[in-house]
């Protein structure tokens, strides 16, 4: 049998997408492999989002050219694709830099992936072009047994692109304009997830709650509705989505927090900056205080919401007074986690024009300012969950026997000792001790629900 080994850099789009693209080449007789050594198919799945993410991909590809000249000198044939993001912005410029490389495949177009394999047998090929039809029509369904292989939370793709062109982000180039995928397929995919034992989901896409997918008879839903009716699958447990944009949090999507007990008290809402001016230069159509104010009415409607955030410093002329209106707003709103970035110009962005650009070094002081005030926030979030009682959602068994691991309604690991226990189970578990990274409890019976 065929061995296919794919490694995803980036969101969890590319993990979503990666998973797709293992479902189809299992049609074509490829097994997963996670050692790139013994791979027939070698698919990087890559992310453009940042410089570094970017320069990844092309240190990668020097080692792997490594591996396929060795291969080849022992007779085998091996391929190399390179698909995601990085691939529909640099299309063929990726076989200029890297001899090892013989298909590029953009995002929309992996479905064809097959077909590609077939070209690339006598040439070198490049398949970027948004296409008409919708790529999720020609992919095929996973077994019950592949679903089950990736364990008792997914993810489930419910819309894709972005049309809000934030000026730092190229994301509306790589993926396109916002497109939601139909209710039916969605309720579909969820379905099967559930049948095979899948408990949480977590709805994703570039901009995930501007969702507006249509049902049968043709009327528009929003994320708040689709909650709604995801929320009422049998086995399904816990909801989640990510990312979103402050503006796309509408009534009904905030009423779902309340009403909706699938749905987890936490919330990834970027926020990118605290000053005004700044947002305004990165075109997010909302000031600090907004932000500020939608917190507080979606923890008025779940008072136990946990909130995670990403964060640029150093986006072109950011003054010290500017970060420090960063510094300050995530002083006010508190933050259980958070992701971080120094900003970097990508091509063809408007801010990458900008004249006026931050040093490296005050970008770097900036950032672990930053970082040490988030991660001071984290861990202040991490030890006040000691004493309190969650639910947690085993995943795998625990670093030693008797022990499993799981995750809170906040995404914190969690390691218990049980040894009645079984992976999907919901526990419920008061937390004696927080670690630096995991939370450690006992279960507290009764209350837990079982597995289906
Ligand atoms: N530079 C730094 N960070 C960026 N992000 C997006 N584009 C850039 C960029 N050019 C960050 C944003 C976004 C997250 C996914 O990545 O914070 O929310
Ligand atoms: Fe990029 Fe998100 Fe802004 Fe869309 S909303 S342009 S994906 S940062």
């Amino acid at each position: 049998m065929k061995k296919v080994f794919v490694k995803s850099y980036g969101c969890q789009m590319n993990v979503y997408d990666a998973e797709r693209m293992a479902d189809m080449l299992a049609t074509e007789g490829y097994a997963e492999t996670k050692a790139m050594e013994e791979a027939d198919l070698v698919i990087l799945n890559t992310c453009h989002i940042r410089e570094k993410a970017a320069d990844k991909v092309y240190s990668e590809l020097g080692r792997v050219r490594e591996m396929k000249q060795e291969r080849e000198a022992q007779g085998q044939e091996i391929k190399v694709v390179v698909a995601g993001c990085v691939a529909q912005a640099e299309g063929k410029e990726i076989l200029r830099r890297a001899p090892a490389v013989d298909v590029v495949v953009g995002p929309q177009n992996y479905h064809n992936l097959p077909g590609l394999l077939k070209r690339a047998k006598a040439e070198r090929v490049v398949d970027t072009e948004f296409p008409i039809e919708d790529k999720f029509d020609h992919l095929p369904k996973p077994s019950k047994a592949m679903i089950q292989n990736r364990g008792v939370s997914s993810f489930l793709t419910i819309q894709e692109g972005c049309d809000k062109f934030c000026t730092f982000c190229v994301v509306p180039y790589t993926r396109g304009a916002e497109v939601s995928r139909p209710v039916s397929k969605i309720v579909d995919e969820a379905l099967r997830l559930a049948d095979a034992g899948v408990r949480e989901l977590t709805l994703i896409g570039q901009n995930v709650n501007a969702y507006h997918g249509e049902d049968a008879s043709g009327s528009v839903w929003t994320l708040g509705r689709l909650l709604h009716r995801l929320a009422e699958i049998p086995g399904i447990a816990r909801l989640r989505y990510m990312t979103s944009h402050p503006r796309d949090m509408d009534d009904e999507l905030i009423a779902a927090h309340r009403d909706l007990p699938a749905v987890m008290p936490y919330l990834h809402l970027p926020v990118q900056s605290g000053s005004d001016r700044i947002l305004d230069a990165m075109n997010r159509k909302h000031t600090g205080d907004e932000y500020r104010r939608l917190i507080e009415r979606v923890r008025e409607a779940q008072p136990g919401l946990a909130l995670s955030s990403d964060f640029i410093v150093g986006f072109p002329g950011e003054t010290d007074a500017e970060f420090e209106d960063t510094m300050r707003l995530v002083a006010d709103v508190g933050f259980a986690s958070s992701f971080s970035f120094k900003y970097s110009p990508r091509p063809g962005t408007p801010a990458a024009e900008i004249e006026t650009q931050v040093s490296e070094a005050v970008k770097s002081e900036r950032l672990t300012r930053l970082q040490n005030l988030l991660e001071t926030q984290r861990q202040a979030f991490n030890h006040g969950t000691v004493g309190q009682t969650l639910d947690v959602l085993l995943e795998k068994p625990g670093r030693h026997p008797g022990q499993m691991a799981g995750k809170s309604p906040y995404l914190q690991p969690v390691q218990i000792e049980t040894d009645c226990h079984r992976i999907g189970d919901i526990v419920t578990v008061r937390i004696t001790r927080a670690g630096s990274n995991s939370l450690f409890g006992e279960v507290v019976e009764p209350g837990s629900q079982a597995a289906a």
